[in-house]
């Protein structure tokens, strides 16, 4: 599973994401592109839901390495991913959608990727390179949703700043790993 047989390939990810926001012509109203919001949301859930499972396989490893703060962060970070995938079902739900909550072609749908290592520095970096992903696509969806939902914008942007929080967080434990490894 190390040798990535599951993983897709982000950039594909991320341009076809773009390409249903181009797609998706801001018409009057909601109406004529609730399908296109509804599976943007879906791709965002099924993100979430990538990150809290890798969050928890390295909170878990970690705990096994090093019972230090880095683990406490994970699983910090795992249960606010649950947190956010949570609202976003909730959003779904109330544009008249179904929250795509099916394990089959979960990680095809997700912007970011299930890493699994042994390794506590490349477990931060792996993060911190999802959680860059997850900004950059929150970007994009503000600016799709801005127009005609602000509901589902405001969410997105709160969520977004949660996932810049953490991005800071895990930046800040990569430049402290050497000292905390030592105890
Ligand atoms: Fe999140
Ligand atoms: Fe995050």
């Amino acid at each position: 599973m190390s040798d990535k047989p599951f993983l897709t390939d982000v950039k594909t990810l991320r341009e076809r994401a773009r390409q249903h926001i181009q797609d998706g012509a801001v018409t009057a109203g909601y109406g004529g592109d609730t399908k296109t919001a509804i599976k943007l949301l879906n791709d965002a859930l099924a993100t979430e839901i990538v990150c809290v499972l890798r969050y928890k396989l390295h909170y878990f490893v970690a705990r096994g390495i090093h019972s230090g703060h880095v683990a406490d962060e994970f699983l910090q970070h795992a249960n606010d991913e649950q947190a956010h995938a949570d609202r976003i079902a909730e959003r779904i739900v109330q544009l008249g959608g179904d929250p795509d909550l099916s394990p089959e072609g979960l990680v095809s749908r997700s912007h970011t990727e299930y890493v699994e290592t042994q390794d506590l520095a490349q477990m931060i970096r792996e993060n911190l390179v999802a959680e860059r992903i997850a900004i950059d696509s929150y970007r994009e969806l503000v600016a799709y949703f801005a127009p005609f939902d602000s509901t589902s914008r405001k969410m997105l942007e709160e969520i977004m700043a949660q996932e810049e929080d953490h991005a800071d967080d895990l930046a800040d434990l990569l430049h402290r790993l050497p000292k905390d490894i030592e105890h």
